[in-house]
């Protein structure tokens, strides 16, 4: 059970005497725990348990949000991932912009200095206290974010998506706050969603934006008509590379053919926004069908991770392990579409041996199922232009 931190928990841990006590807790997080519980009971008394929460949550959140933020253990969760954040205040750059349910200040982090004014508000008085804290000199009220407290602002909403019991929910009507009755405000609205979210939900949604960071599909942001460019985006950032966006504004001659020397399997931002085809044709890709997403090419688009065909064939079982032991293949990842093989059931029935690795693409073409062995190489378009320019 996560600690309910009170409003004198939050002044007592932004104090220097609480910033001194977390500090000191930071030594005690990798020994025993009980004893570290001892431990601060007799440093700090009825406060040892906000600080040892404090310093904790600190530790599980560090990269993922400001060092020394006041967090509770929901909020911490729940918090917008700081380069997503960032990306959405860049779209809102020069605007009024009113953050309705700011929780500890992640997102307002991001506007501060983009956006030309600012305000943030939750219902949540303790995590209102903890952006006091973190996001110092944004102004922050308690308001109900369905009766927001300013006008011809853009409001910023990202709905907790559990019910009070705590039970994760998919029906709009059932966020806190509710998706309908938010849409229904006089603003321009951007709310930040599951990926998972049917758009069919929230048809006032001119534009439904499919977030990915590092491979890994993290919101869909419903942009209202008076803020959309498009009507559907793919936004795919990278802390390693420059990442990269498709909207369906694009040109989408996307053929389908049999494979060339490369598979490319889509980030999941594109799968998800239904924008394979115009990513495909922007890097004058194939597909390999109509109904899947794998795309081939003769060179795969920069910073993806991507798999040279080595040989292919129609999949059977049989054959599979029969390639697999001819090339020595210890080691397999196995990449599934369209077909009901459970890769972790499979994997032990092909007996590998040896020392070599491979990735193993199994699909169902409309010709049949296929299987392409093949070797994963992260971008392969940069090794590409390394191995052909000339020395220095
Ligand atoms: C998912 S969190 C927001 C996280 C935030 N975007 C961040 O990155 O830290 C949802 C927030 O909405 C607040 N909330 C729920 N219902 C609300 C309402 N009707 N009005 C204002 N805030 C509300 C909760 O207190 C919670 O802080």
């Amino acid at each position: 059970m996560a600690y309910a931190f009170t409003l004198a928990d939050v002044a007592y841990l932004a104090s220097e005497a609480g910033r001194d006590a977390v500090a000191g807790a930071v030594p005690l997080l990798g020994g025993d725990r009980l004893k570290a519980v001892q431990t601060l009971r007799e440093r700090l008394g009825e406060r040892a348990a906000p600080v040892l929460e404090t310093a904790l949550l600190q530790d599980r959140t560090r990269g993922r949000v400001p060092d020394g933020w006041l967090l509770t253990a929901d909020a911490a969760e729940q918090a917008t991932a700081a380069p997503v954040a960032a990306h959405r205040a860049a779209r809102l750059a020069g605007r009024d912009v009113h953050d309705v349910t700011c929780s500890v200040g992640a997102e307002l982090h991001a506007l501060r200095g983009v956006a030309r004014r600012l305000l943030g508000s939750d219902l949540d008085p303790v995590r209102l206290a903890m952006a006091r804290v973190n996001v110092p000199g944004v102004p922050l009220v308690r308001a109900d974010a369905l009766a927001p407290p300013s006008r011809d602002t853009v409001l910023v909403a990202d709905p907790a998506r559990r019910t009070a019991s705590g039970r994760r929910t998919w029906r709009p009507a059932d966020f806190a706050p509710p998706l309908d009755e938010l849409a229904a405000t006089p603003h321009d609205l951007v709310v930040s969603t599951a990926p998972g979210l049917d758009p069919a939900l929230a048809p006032w949604a001119a534009e439904v934006e499919l977030v990915s960071l590092d491979g890994r599909v993290r919101e869909a942001a419903l942009w209202s008509a008076g803020l959309a460019t498009t009507r559907r985006r793919a936004t795919v950032l990278s802390t390693r590379g420059a990442g990269f966006e498709v909207t369906d504004a694009e040109d989408d001659t996307c053929p389908v053919a049999l494979s060339g020397e490369w598979i490319v399997d889509p980030d999941g931002a594109v799968v998800r926004a239904g924008l394979v085809r115009q990513y495909g044709a922007r890097h004058g890709l194939w597909r390999l069908d109509e109904h899947l997403a794998y795309l081939s090419g003769d060179a795969p688009p920069p910073d993806v991770r991507a798999f040279r065909v080595l040989e292919h064939g129609r999949y059977t079982e049989k054959t599979l392990r029969a390639t697999l032991r001819r090339r020595a293949v210890g080691r397999v990842e196995i990449l599934v579409r369209g077909l009901d093989v459970d890769p972790n059931a499979l994997r032990p029935r092909l007996k590998l041996a040896g020392s070599q690795e491979a990735t193993v693409v199994l699909a169902r073409l409309a010709t049949g199922p296929e299987a392409y062995v093949c070797e994963a190489v992260w971008d392969a378009a940069a090794e590409r232009v390394s191995a052909t320019s000339d020395p220095i």
